[in-house]
Formats: C-alpha cells, structure tokens, sequence
C-alpha cells in the first residue's frame, strides 16, 4: 500500500518504542507499553504504521468492540474504537493520516468484522476534527470532561459500509 513515498503496514513489536515516542511527541494521552502490546496482539490487522523516510512517522491504533450501535437505538454491533492516531508534524498534510485510518477501518471490517468505526477527540482538536468529517464520520455526542485536564470529548463514528 504505497503512494507518494509512504509505506502503511502492520505495527511489528520491534516498533514499540519508536511508536510510544511519537505518541509522546504528538499527544497529550499517553500509554504503557503494555497496553500498546495488547492492542498490537489482540487485533494486530488494525494496528498499523506509515514508514518514510526510512523510519516510522505515524501510527493508528484500534480495538474491537462489542458495544450497541452509534446510529441505532440499542442495537448490538461490533464497533472498531480508533484508540489513537498522530502522525509526526513534519509529515502532516500529506494524506497519511487518511491513509492509516482508512486502512485500520477496511480492516476493522474485513478482518474482525466491525460494522461501525468510532473515536473521541477534544473539541478544540481541528485539524483532527476535520480529517474525521472529510472521512465521512458524524458528531453523535459531547463527552463533558472525558479528558484528564477537564477538557469535552465529541464522539464521532462512522457506518463502515461507507468506507470505500
Ligand atoms: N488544519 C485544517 N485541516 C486539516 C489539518 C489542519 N492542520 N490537518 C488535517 N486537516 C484535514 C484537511 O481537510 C486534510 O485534507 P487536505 O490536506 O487535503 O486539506 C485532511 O484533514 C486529511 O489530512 P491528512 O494529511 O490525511 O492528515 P495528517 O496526516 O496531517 O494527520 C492528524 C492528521 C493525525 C490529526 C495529525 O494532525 C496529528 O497527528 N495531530 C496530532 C495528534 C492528534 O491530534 N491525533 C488525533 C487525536 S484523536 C484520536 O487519536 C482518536
Ligand atoms: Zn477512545
């Protein structure tokens, strides 16, 4: 899956460290590395890397879920949950953000089955925002203080059958 010099493929345990430090880098939210090793081994098709330049510059991380549907009152569905996403700053704008979530969904269906894909992201987080919306996905609710700083969380989520 290349296009303009960027490679999207599966997270490899060996890229632990690299992805921590770009999560640090680019995140307030951050995790053990255990709980990166538990995504990676319980649904390693929807844990991916974007290479260039020789190195790791983004990543997306998801789980699967059973949950109800975000469109359909009290339907149960398989849900894929992006958990995190970022790319490196010098590397932004460049459509691999799109690219790795697009492909951590195409697998969250194909591989696990997911019918729909959500997330949550701070309501003041706009270039995220607008890579979502771009995507297709839909504001379904406010979280008030899902951040540890205080700061609301919208949810939003996507059908799956709408990923190309
Ligand atoms: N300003 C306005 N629109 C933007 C911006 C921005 N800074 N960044 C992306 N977009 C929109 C644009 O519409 C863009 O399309 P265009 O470039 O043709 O106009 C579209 O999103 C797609 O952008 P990509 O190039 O695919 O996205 P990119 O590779 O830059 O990655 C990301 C986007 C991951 C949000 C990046 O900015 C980042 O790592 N930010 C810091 C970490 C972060 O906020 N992650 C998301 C947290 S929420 C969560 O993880 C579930
Ligand atoms: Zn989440």
């Amino acid at each position: 899956m290349a296009s303009e010099g960027y490679r999207i493929r599966p997270f490899r345990v060996e890229d632990l460290e690299r992805v921590m430090e770009i999560n640090f880098e680019c995140l307030p939210e951050n995790y053990s590395p255990s709980f990166y090793l538990d995504l990676h081994k319980r649904f390693p098709e929807t844990f991916l890397v974007a290479e260039l330049d020789g190195m790791i510059q983004g990543y997306v991380m998801s789980r699967i879920e059973r949950g109800f549907s975000k469109f359909h009152v009290l339907k149960p569905t398989r849900l894929c949950h992006i958990v995190s996403i970022a790319v490196r700053e010098p590397y932004r704008r460049r459509g691999i953000g799109t690219e790795l979530l697009r492909s951590a969904m195409r697998n969250g269906r194909e591989v696990y089955e997911a019918e729909e894909c959500y997330l949550e992201v701070r309501v003041t987080n706009e270039p995220a925002i607008r890579l979502y919306q771009k995507l297709g996905f839909v504001r379904v609710k406010r979280n008030v203080a899902y951040y540890m700083d205080g700061e609301d969380a919208w949810v939003y989520a996507i059908p799956l059958k709408e990923i190309p």
